[in-house]
């Protein structure tokens, strides 16, 4: 089992800024991970969450059932220390994903403080980060 956990606004894809993140749907988001997990032979539990508190009671869940994440932590990226904290405890892999190139946009967007408890981060390649994500943990986990 892998969790493909996504913050704040990523339910609004395909209608928020489709110049920087695409016009695919969350929807589009969930088959494209649960059809790589299919292909990859791993069970993947897609969720998405505005809520800072929801979101690192995931992580929580996470940790103490060994289960390993990819997350996209989308603007709680820049600022969340109490979802770095959280993340902190992990016990399996963490890959944080990035639809965008925040490293090429705004100055805000240039600091990540999940980055350095994180295993590695894919970003700017759109929804195929994920795809790319989720290849990187199964060679991980096996
Ligand atoms: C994002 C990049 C973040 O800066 C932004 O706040 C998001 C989405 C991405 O996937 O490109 O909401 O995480």
């Amino acid at each position: 089992m892998i969790y493909v956990l996504n913050g704040p606004n990523l339910s609004r894809l395909g209608t928020r800024e489709p110049d920087v993140y695409g016009a695919e749907t969350f929807d589009d988001l969930r088959a494209l991970c649960e059809a790589t997990g299919r292909e990859l032979g791993l069970k993947v539990e897609v969720r998405q969450t505005d809520d800072e508190a929801e979101l690192v009671g995931w992580v929580h869940e996470a940790a103490d059932g060994k289960i390993p994440v990819v997350l996209n932590p989308a603007a709680f990226t820049h600022y969340s220390y109490a979802l770095r904290d959280a993340l902190a405890q992990r016990t399996a892999p963490l890959i944080e994903v990035h639809i965008s190139n925040p490293a090429a946009r705004e100055e805000f967007r240039h600091t990540s403080v999940v980055a350095a408890v994180a295993t590695g981060t894919i970003a700017g390649f759109g929804l195929q980060s994920y795809v790319l994500a989720l290849r990187a943990m199964a060679d991980l986990i096996k």
